[in-house]
């Protein structure tokens, strides 16, 4: 693997790679939406290191506090809908425009993809638009001021969740494996702005396709950098639209009309 600040031979190698593909498949996480000003999970600052995991993002924490856990998602909910998406998420769904086959599965459940004009989006863990109770499954949009507090039992007898995937859950079933099936006939993978330890979503980047190039786009190194293509280390904000527009300045251009040598 060799690494690239972005302005090198390696970003060349993605947009050569990109330009011959017939199938795109990018996998997202929280890194992308730090330039919208929303917090990633690990990094400093990031929300697990100063929340408890246990607490607010699985099902036994929900059991034991759920109004803890409801104004945690609430509050979480309201930056989202305060974040504007960012120029990493547009050039994300530029690219989707450019191609056939182009799938971008998120671990986010902030929506800032859909936002940006993402047309294709699988969210892997949800998203925080809706809310699903817990005994009969039904469900029901919540807005940006979140669900009130004292909505949260239902009338059947469960209590209203987050309709996202906590730890110890199994992802959506279609989703997966839409997911996974994206990956695996894709000529190009791009990974960008997720620390890639979250299983199963990680293995979409490298495990289900030996033969795609795959880019990760990420200031920082992961545990797939050394089994990458090429790792581009900038943030998604700067690399993405550099690499669309030098797409895009070439589908674009002119012919050449003017008259050489013979050929
Ligand atoms: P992490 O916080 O684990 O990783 C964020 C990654 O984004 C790190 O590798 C950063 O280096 C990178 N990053 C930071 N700023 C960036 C930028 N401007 N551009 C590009 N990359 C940047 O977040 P995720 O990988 O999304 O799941 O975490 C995966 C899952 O763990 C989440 O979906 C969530 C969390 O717990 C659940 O809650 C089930």
């Amino acid at each position: 693997m060799a690494k690239d600040d972005g302005t090198g031979t390696l970003t060349a190698g993605v947009i050569a790679a990109l330009r011959q593909a017939k199938s795109v498949f990018v996998l997202t996480g929280s890194g992308v939406s730090a330039e919208s000003g929303l917090p990633t999970f690990r990094g400093v600052g990031g929300l697990w290191r100063t929340h408890r995991v246990e607490e607010l993002a699985s099902p036994e924490g929900f059991a034991r506090d759920p109004v803890l856990v409801w104004t945690w998602y609430n509050e979480r909910r309201a930056a989202h809908e305060r974040a504007q998406p960012n120029a990493g998420h547009f050039a994300i769904a530029q690219l989707e425009d450019a191609l056939d086959d182009f799938t971008l599965a998120t671990q986010n459940v902030d929506s800032l993809h859909l936002r940006a004009g993402s047309r294709n989006v699988l969210e892997l863990h949800g998203s925080l638009r809706e809310a699903r109770c817990t005994n009969c499954n039904a469900g029901r949009p919540f807005g940006a001021a979140g669900l009130p507090l004292d909505e949260i039992d239902h009338a059947c007898g469960g209590r209203w969740r987050p309709d996202i995937v906590w730890f110890g859950e199994s992802l959506p079933r279609d989703v997966w494996q839409k997911a996974q099936e994206a990956a695996a006939r894709a000529d190009v993978i791009l990974v960008v702005g997720t620390s890639a330890v979250v299983y199963p979503a990680a293995a979409l980047a490298t495990n289900y396709n030996r033969s795609a190039f795959v880019a990760e786009i990420n200031p920082e190194a992961t545990p797939i950098s050394n089994r990458v293509a090429c790792a581009l280390r900038g943030s998604a904000a700067e690399m993405l639209p550099r690499i669309v527009a030098a797409l895009s300045a070439r589908r674009t251009a002119p012919p050449d009309l003017s008259v050489g040598p013979s050929g």
